[in-house]
């Protein structure tokens, strides 16, 4: 397992295919650091949120912020300007927030070096939207995960009880869509397999089994 330390994973999806869960535990399982890329553009939108700044009216003002702001991610918090938002980012509110405020090429371009100079050194893992096709084109290997809305709707359902977060399955399912639908359609960077990712449907497949299939791709990725 040796020569799996430096490699580079990058795992794109839709919203709720189960991305998350499965880069923790592939980056237990071969020691590597996992870089939650999502996560950050939760953190800037809860930002600007927070600051009640209109994304249409005072983009000079959303940008000033956000080339300020300070985005830390350890293996189990996030934290920007100091303060730990990890619980407040997985709020309805942000979810329904993040896809035009991810739509900015401002801002896609300052999260993006971030998390290239995050990944330089290789031995890591990274979810997202856009890591295969613009994050790291040269990954070791790319895995697109996918499944059904109605899967996806309700496994984040299942999260957000488990957080105390209290949605129908139909309005979770609706809004899954429609952030995939927008993810799908921005302008910059677009939700895409690249050519070259390895699709996986995970519909009808534990949490293990993909766990394990990813392992099995990277070791079979360095030979
Ligand atoms: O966990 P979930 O699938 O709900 O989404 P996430 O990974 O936390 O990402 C939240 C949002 O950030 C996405 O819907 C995208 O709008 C944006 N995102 C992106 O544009 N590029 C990435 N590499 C990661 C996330």
């Amino acid at each position: 397992m040796e020569n799996l330390a430096k490699i580079t994973i990058a795992l794109d999806g839709p919203a709720g295919a189960g991305k998350s869960t499965v880069a923790r535990l592939v980056a237990q399982k071969l020691k590597l650091v996992y870089i939650n890329t999502g996560s950050m553009y939760r953190a800037v939108a809860w930002l600007i949120l927070k600051n009640n700044l209109d994304l249409n009216l005072q983009k000079k003002e959303i940008l000033e912020l956000v080339e300020k702001a300070e985005i830390l991610l350890t293996q189990d918090d996030v934290f920007i300007n100091g303060q730990q938002i990890t619980e407040q980012i997985r709020e309805p509110e942000i979810s329904r927030f993040v896809s035009p405020v991810s739509a900015m090429s401002e801002i896609r371009t300052q999260l993006v070096k971030l998390q290239q100079a995050l990944g330089k050194n290789g031995g890591v893992i990274l979810d997202g939207r856009d890591i295969g096709t613009t994050v790291f084109p040269e990954a070791d290997l790319k895995v697109f995960l996918v499944a059904s809305s109605k899967e996806r709707a309700l496994r984040r359902q299942k999260q957000q009880m488990a957080g105390g977060i209290e949605q129908s399955l139909e309005e979770v399912q609706a809004e899954i869509e429609k952030r995939d639908y927008l993810d799908c359609n921005r302008e910059i960077s677009p939700l895409r397999q690249a050519p070259d990712a390895i699709l996986v449907d995970t519909d009808n497949l534990s949490i293990k089994q993909v766990v394990d299939k990813i392992i099995d791709l990277a070791q079979k990725s360095l030979n």
